[in-house]
This record gives structure tokens, sequence and C-alpha cells, in this order.
């Protein structure tokens, strides 16, 4: 097991990772003095694979355990969503001392954590992250947020949980192109912050893709270590913690500009490649690197070059979002592998420059 604490003063909190820890909520539960009542909120696939393993745990150290299950996917991420789980709280007579754990990939996090933030003005929030990108990123940081319409995360806040439970054993059941999401979010935490990361997954990337247990608990605790430091330093997102959009700026407006057909780490992928031309062209990077990350991006199971849409379609797009200001646009920049910078006046003439050279590659 590792453990990596987060340190926001009164609101610190552990991220426990290792196998088979579900198993052991229980304890960790008791350790920090709840008792008594739990209201798990999960999803209708994560609940059939680790459902009844956390409840028998659970039960098992005297807690009496609800558990509300919605839908698989993205969709459940909406107001009408979490209305329908204050009223099933509300039904079940869930108290402002009745812990929520969040057991599920990061759609759950978002959701279970916006319901614990807001239900009676905030109750303990638990997450449980059963995908590789909830457990390197969604459950650590206290963003929890639901969609409105199509626009993503627009209403939600800042709610620390009370601990993060990150069991390794639950990837196993992990499909292939989950697996590489959550890859893409290693790689760019190794790409901001850490050379040295950055060559373990060089050496290790076919052994981590076979789902071996102790090198995905050592990448899980390296990516959770890296975003915890940022975290630590800029709680509220006002500046360093920007360093974790890198290959986001581009890679939001692939998902868009794709009707959200691209997952989320491919887009990235395909983003973080073409932000690091950028930082090649400036001369920031050199070509050697560019392609050592386009190699590990490869060999993760994700794309590097742009689809077959159109570069315009692409620049509309980011010219919408919410991180692009006065035209200016705030680009993550690779300074070396390990080392990134916010910019933020990157030509879109440059942009657009290299996302058309991507389309090529
Ligand atoms: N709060 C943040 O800081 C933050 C950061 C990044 C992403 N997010 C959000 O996270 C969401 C994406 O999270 P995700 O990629 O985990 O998607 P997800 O929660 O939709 O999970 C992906 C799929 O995997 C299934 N699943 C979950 N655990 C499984 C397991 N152990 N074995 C087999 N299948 C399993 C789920 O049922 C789902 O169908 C997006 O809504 C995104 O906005 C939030
Ligand atoms: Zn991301």
């Amino acid at each position: 097991m590792r453990q990596v604490d987060v340190s926001l003063g009164s609101k610190s909190y552990a991220v426990y990772i290792g196998a088979g820890l579900l198993a052991q909520a229980g304890r960790y539960l008791k350790e920090k003095g709840f008792a008594g009542r739990l209201v798990v909120i999960t999803d209708s696939t994560v609940n059939r694979l680790c459902g009844s393993a956390l409840r028998q745990a659970l039960e098992a150290d005297g807690f009496g355990v609800s558990t509300i299950e919605v839908p698989p996917g993205e969709a459940q991420k909406s107001l009408e969503r979490a209305g329908q789980l204050y009223q099933e709280l509300t039904a079940g007579r869930a108290e402002r001392t009745t812990p929520i754990l969040a057991l599920g990939g990061g759609v759950i996090g978002d959701l279970a954590g916006f319901v614990a933030a807001t239900y009676q003005r905030g109750v303990p929030l638990v997450q449980l992250p059963t995908t590789l990108l909830a457990q390197v990123d969604s459950s650590v940081g206290g963003k929890v947020a639901v969609d409105h319409g199509q626009l993503k995360n627009m209403i939600g806040a800042f709610y620390q949980p009370e601990m993060v439970i990150a069991d390794i054993s639950a990837l196993k059941f992990l499909p292939t192109d989950e697996l590489a999401n959550g890859l893409a979010e290693v790689i760019k935490s190794a790409a901001i912050r850490d050379g040295q990361f950055f060559s373990f997954l060089e050496e290790n990337m076919e052994r981590i893709k076979s789902l071996d247990e102790g090198l995905l608990e050592e990448i899980v605790y390296q990516s959770v270590r890296i975003k915890a430091a940022v975290v630590a330093e800029d709680e509220l997102d006002m500046g360093l913690r920007n360093i974790l959009n890198y290959g986001h700026t581009i890679g939001h407006a692939v998902e868009s500009a794709s009707d959200f057909k691209i997952k989320h780490g491919s887009a990235v992928a395909i983003g973080m490649v073409a932000a690091a031309r950028v930082s090649l062209h400036l001369g920031l990077l050199d070509e050697g690197e560019l392609k050592r990350l386009q190699e590990l991006i490869i060999r993760a199971g994700l794309p590097v070059g742009m689809p077959d849409f159109r570069v315009e379609e692409i620049m509309l797009a980011m010219q919408h979002d919410k991180k692009v200001r006065e035209g200016k646009t705030r680009f993550v920049l690779l300074k070396s592998l390990g080392n990134a910078e916010v910019i933020d006046d990157v030509a879109p003439s440059l942009i657009e420059e290299v996302l058309t050279e991507n389309e090529q590659a």
C-alpha cells in the first residue's frame, strides 16, 4: 500500500493506493472516526463488479450500508440526476453526518461529489475511484461538478473528500480503451513535472498495459503525488494548477469538435503532441523529446495525429473554451520532458500551423 497526503490545512486528506483496498475501506473509515450509516453512490457496471465486495467488508466492520445505483455514462452528470439523488437521500433520511461514498469512475466521483457538497450544505465525502482516470486524476483535487446541456462541468464546487481509497485490483476489469484513457493523464503528469517518471513509463509501458499490479500501483502513486503537490500549492485553480491542463486546450477543442465521439484521453494525447510541437517551434523543446513523447503515447494505445475533421473546426471550438482569453490562447508548454510552463500569448496562427502538421503526421 502506498499513501499520498494532500496538504490543504484543515482540509487535508490521505489517498490510499493498493491492491484489495476496497475490502479495507471500513477500517480506514473507522480510523477517521466514522460509524453507523453510509450511502454508496455507484453506477450499475461498477456495482456489479465491485459493489458486493465493498458492502460485505463495510458490513463486517459494523456499518449500515445503503446503495444508490445510477446507469453508467456521462449523461448522468446532470442536475436532474442530482435532484433525484437528493430525493433518495431525503427518503432514506440521510443526515448531515452520513458519509457518501462515491464508488466508480470520474462520472460518479463528480456527480456523487457534487451531491455530497450540496446536500444539507455538505456531508462527508469518500472517493473510491475505480477507473485509472479517476484514480490518477478526478478523485484528487476536490473539483466536483455536473454538466449543463452541452457544457461540461458548468455547475460545480471545490469540495475536498475525507479520504480517497484507490483499489488497484478494480482496474483488472477495465476495458483497454478506458485504461488508455487514464494513461493519457499519467503521461501528462510525468511530462509536466517528473522526467524520471517519464523514463519509468518508457521502460515499463507494455507491462503496465498487461495490468501488472505492482506497476499500476506505482504509476497511480506517482501521478497522485504529482497532482497532490500541484493542488496543495493552488487549491482553487488560480495559477500553478494550470499546468495540469497540459494537452487540454487543444484536447477539449478536439473533443467538442468531434461531438465527444473522441474520448477525453485520446483528445488529450492529440493535444499533448500538438502543444509539444508548439514548444518545438518556440525553441523550448527539441526534436528528440517530441519523438519520445509521441512514441510513448503510441505505445500507450493513444493517437498522436488529428483524426479526419478539419483544423478550422478545432480552431473554432478552441475560441469557445473558457480558458481561451481575449483572443490570446493560454497554453501549457513543455520546456523539457518533466518541466512545463504556462504561456499566455501563443499566436493562433502558430496553433493552426502545428495542427496542420499534426493532421499530416
Ligand atoms: N473532477 C476532476 O478533477 C476531473 C478530472 C478529470 C476528469 N473528470 C471527469 O471524469 C469523467 C470521466 O471519468 P472516467 O473516465 O472514469 O469515466 P466513467 O466514470 O464514465 O467510467 C468509464 C466507464 O468505465 C466503467 N467502469 C468504472 N470502473 C470500472 C472498472 N473497475 N472496471 C470496468 N469498468 C469500469 C464505468 O461504468 C463507465 O462505463 C468525466 O465526466 C470528466 O469530466 C473530472
Ligand atoms: Zn483530463
